[in-house]
């Protein structure tokens, strides 16, 4: 089996990964995955159920019966729970507060991480997360980690109108057992908080370009 073609690009809540990834996989014509949302999906099927997402024991008892899937449209995965579409509902503030919990949960991660190696393994992406590196795609053709300042994040947030306490989240992200969030050490670090969308997407790019992963001129 062909090695999957995956380009990772893992950092902090808010540090702008989202976006750049969008549009590098836009720009490749690649399949643009946002993995952040699969864990927001299990936590608003956790909150859904009534469950605490503090109790480990409970989270991991129901992740099995949780329906997670990702239809692709448009060039994108669209994180659907039992069928529909609940995007909308990923970034309330519930979710906000409760997806680090439900996120650092072994048997939560083992079956996003399943459904994110089946998509990375049926087309070229450009993956998005905090383990893509580590984890999910250690084989990654290229690993970038995309950092900020708290400040500049939490900046970010507040512009996207979102009260989000980036820097709390970033804390349980980076102390749990599991996946921790870390840069894989073969990343490519960018500090992205001097710098425009656009000018982090030309340091991937001149990056990849320089790897031989695409055309001089793409
Ligand atoms: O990228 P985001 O802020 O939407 O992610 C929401 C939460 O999901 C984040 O606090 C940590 C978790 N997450 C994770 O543990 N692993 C991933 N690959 C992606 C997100």
């Amino acid at each position: 089996m062909p090695a999957p073609l995956v380009i990772a690009m893992d950092g902090p809540a808010a540090s702008g990964k989202s976006s750049v990834a969008r549009e590098v996989a836009k720009r490749l014509g690649w399949l643009f995955v946002n993995t952040g949302n699969m864990y927001r999906a299990a936590t608003w099927a956790a909150l859904r159920d009534h469950l605490n997402p503090l109790d480990e024991d409970q989270v991991a008892r129901a992740a099995d019966s949780w329906n997670i899937t990702c239809p692709i449209a448009d060039g994108q995965c669209i994180v659907q729970l039992d069928g529909h579409d609940i995007e909308e509902e990923l970034n309330n503030e519930k979710v906000n507060r409760a997806v680090s919990f439900v996120a650092r949960v072994p048997a939560v991660r083992d079956r996003l991480v399943a459904l994110q190696r089946e998509i990375g393994r049926a087309q070229p992406v450009v993956m998005e997360g905090r383990d893509i590196g580590t984890v999910v795609f250690p084989d990654a053709v290229a690993k970038f980690y995309i950092d900020a300042t708290e400040e500049v994040r939490a900046r970010r947030r507040g512009l996207q109108g979102q009260t989000d306490t980036v820097s709390e989240r970033d804390r349980i992200d980076s102390t749990r057992k599991t996946a921790p969030l870390i840069a894989a050490q073969d990343a490519v670090v960018i500090d992205s908080s001097h710098l425009s969308l656009d000018e982090v997407v030309t340091c991937v790019m001149n990056e990849l370009r320089a790897r031989g992963l695409i055309q001089p001129k793409a």
